[in-house]
């Protein structure tokens, strides 16, 4: 399912990384603070557990977080959104797939995997900034449900309608969230209009 997380704060911010004008240093901090102002509603539904707890004056009957969260960034440009997740869910273990895509096919090609130990009972989030033919994210949910991740929301920060309509085919139980969804992607594979290619921005390459 499509959760398309439209608040002014991170819409302003997403345009801003959009803007050829915006250089390494802020592309990396705005890619670090939208990842982070989603993390409220990426966690919304995670599960809860009654507890008591002492405060200064008393007891409190209250709740706290009741799973593990494992994020896993798709290399390279998924690291650029781990701090900012991670920050806010200081004890998630991560992971890291390595997958890029053959610029002529367009064909995924996975060539890292490390990934922390039972996967069966997290919370497994997959970051990457863009959701295009959807061919990357596709091959890491299904890694990862091989690996025993059973409950899998795939971050994104800008999607195509391509990318968004495979992984509703392919993987129908995994929740997509989105800062940005674009019209379309051009006939090398770019979603238009987009930011460009996330990991040559983040990263300084070419
Ligand atoms: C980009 C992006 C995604 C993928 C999306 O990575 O970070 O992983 O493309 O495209 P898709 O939905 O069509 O698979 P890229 O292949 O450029 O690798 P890189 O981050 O190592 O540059
Ligand atoms: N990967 C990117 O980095 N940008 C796109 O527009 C599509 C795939």
């Amino acid at each position: 399912m499509l959760n398309l997380l439209k608040h002014p704060l991170i819409t302003h911010k997403l345009a801003l990384m959009r803007k050829k004008e915006t250089r390494i240093k802020d592309f990396r901090e705005l890619l670090q603070e939208i990842s982070g102002l989603m993390v409220y509603e990426i966690t919304r539904d995670l599960p809860i557990k009654k507890v008591t707890v002492e405060t200064p004056l008393g007891k409190c009957d209250t709740e706290e977080l009741d799973t593990k969260i494992v994020l896993v960034p798709i290399l390279r440009a998924g690291l650029g959104m781990v701090d900012g997740i991670s920050k806010l869910l200081p004890g998630a273990r991560i992971g890291h797939i390595g997958i890029y895509r053959d610029h002529k096919t367009l064909e995924p090609m996975t060539y890292f995997s490390k990934l922390p130990d039972n996967l069966n009972d997290s919370v497994v989030m997959i970051l990457d900034p863009m959701l295009a033919t959807g061919g990357s994210s596709t091959k890491a949910i299904q890694l990862l449900k091989d690996r025993g991740a059973g409950i899998i929301k795939l971050v994104c920060i800008i999607g195509a309608p391509e990318g968004i309509s495979r992984i509703e085919k392919d993987h129908p139980d995994v929740q997509i969230y989105l800062a940005g969804m674009d019209k379309k992607l051009n006939d090398i594979g770019y979603i238009v209009p987009g930011l460009g290619d996330a990991g040559d921005r983040l990263f300084g390459t070419t």
